[in-house]
């Protein structure tokens, strides 16, 4: 590890209290997160945790201690291992944000089971996300980024594509498929943010949460069992409140994960991904000139952008030996897929940008094994769409201050840009 990095990752030797120590190297445990030293890549002090051993003991936000896994063939086969629990109620489990700590305890959902709750919970909203009907939305898809670049398109030559569409969009496209009302789309929006926010103070975090799902989504499932319409949330109110298979509860708690899941992350990718592309003008010129390129230029900006940089999250629920390591049952565990992303093991070259990288798609950004993003074909769908419609329309399209000026975002469980200005 470079010195730099190690002085960075060093826990604070004037605090007074007892170091923790990872048990191979006897080094401190490092921090996590740690600051970027590079807005387009994860910090270089990761890459170095798992050159040492194949993983490494980092100390969390609040304190508590996890194994930390980084190289591309271990998080594959750790996200894929029945053995790692996803259970959040397990008082190991790795805390993100004080907002999901709660929700993760409060409103139980699939993403946060293990098998046979997580297979049964998942089924019920699979043929939801299955890429035959995600592509029954595509006509509306299109609706949408057509709407948000008119409005772009009608400006003065100069636009915030963060807050003009990269946050709008996916915002859009869930309450659309959910069938939140237009005028909540807002309150929607700060909502997500809030729960991603790890500066929300724990008991702020309670109480909007209460707002949000005691109050209005509570509300909103009442509405639709007593008026049902064409949406997710009065599918399942139908087929599976109704029926007894699931309660009122239930479907709050599922509503509150599609919100908040579908929105965040898409954002994230949609914001950092159109910096990607303007900042690196030759990728873009490559893209205008070949739109054909699309699909495979969105697989490397979901691996280059890896916008939920906190990582997988599990415990062990029996012993696992890693290398010379034996993650412990009962122990937490850390898996860093954006790191695992510029592995060099696997990509080439990993921190260089390139619309045409052949294996792209061996990225972890939706993850892998049984819990793998159930919402994949939307973001990939949404992504290209809105890309490829925005580059074809505002031909000249380039950014209006430097890289370093671009305000990112290192505070939420979610990578992402707060503004991308932008001229043509
Ligand atoms: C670019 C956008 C997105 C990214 C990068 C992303 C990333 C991920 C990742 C890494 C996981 C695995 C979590 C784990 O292993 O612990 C995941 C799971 C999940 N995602 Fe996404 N996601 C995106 C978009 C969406 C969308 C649009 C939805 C729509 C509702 C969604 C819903 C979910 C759900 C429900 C899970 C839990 C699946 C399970 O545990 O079985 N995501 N996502």
């Amino acid at each position: 590890m470079n010195p730099e990095a190690l002085r960075a990752a060093t826990p604070d030797a004037t605090s007074g209290a007892q170091e923790p120590r990872c048990p191979f190297s006897q080094q401190p445990a490092h921090r996590f997160p740690l600051p970027r030293s590079h807005p387009m890549n994860p910090p270089p002090a990761y890459e170095d945790l798992g050159s040492e051993h194949p993983v490494r003991r980092v100390v969390q936000w609040n304190g508590r201690e996890a194994w930390f896994v980084t190289r591309h063939a271990d998080v594959r086969a750790l996200l894929m291992d029945p053995r790692t629990s996803a259970d959040a109620a397990h008082p190991a489990y790795p805390a993100q944000t004080p907002a999901l700590s709660i929700v993760r305890r409060d409103y139980q959902v699939f993403a946060q089971m293990d098998p046979p709750h997580h297979t049964e919970e998942r089924r019920l909203v699979g043929e939801e996300f299955s890429v035959r009907n995600v592509e029954l939305m595509r006509p509306k898809v299109q609706a949408l980024v057509d709407r948000l670049v008119d409005r772009i398109a009608a400006r003065e030559r100069q636009a915030d594509l963060v807050e003009d569409y990269a946050r709008p969009l996916p915002c859009e496209v869930i309450c659309t498929l959910l069938g939140v009302p237009e005028q909540d789309h807002g309150a929607i929006q700060d909502w997500a943010r809030q729960i991603s926010s790890l500066g929300t103070p724990q008991q702020q975090a309670a109480d909007m949460i209460k707002d949000f799902c005691d109050g209005y989504l509570t509300e909103l499932v009442r509405r639709k069992a007593a008026d049902p319409g064409d949406d997710l949330l009065s599918r399942l109110i139908v087929n599976h409140m109704k029926p007894g298979r699931i309660t009122e509860r239930k479907v709050v708690s599922l509503a509150r994960l599609f919100l908040t899941a579908g929105h965040e992350s898409t954002t994230g990718t949609l914001g950092v991904g159109l910096a990607a592309l303007l900042y690196h003008p030759d990728q873009l010129e490559l893209l205008r000139r070949d739109p054909s390129l699309i699909r495979n230029a969105v697989e490397e900006i979901l691996r280059f952008t890896d916008v939920t940089h906190s990582g997988r999250l599990r415990t062990a629920r029996e012993d696992i030996q890693i290398g010379d390591v034996t993650i412990r049952a009962g122990d937490a565990i850390i898996m860093h897929q954006p790191t695992a992303d510029r592995d060099p093991a696997v990509f080439e070259d990993p921190h260089r940008f390139d619309i045409t990288r052949k294996n792209a798609r061996l990225h972890l950004a939706f993850g892998s094994g049984i819990h793998m993003c159930i919402g994949q074909p939307l973001a990939r769908m949404e992504l290209q769409i809105a890309i490829i419609t925005l580059v074809q329309r505002l031909p000249g399209l380039r950014p209006l201050v430097p890289l370093e000026q671009l305000p990112f975002h290192t505070g939420l469980a979610i990578y992402g840009l707060e503004s991308l200005p932008v001229a043509w």
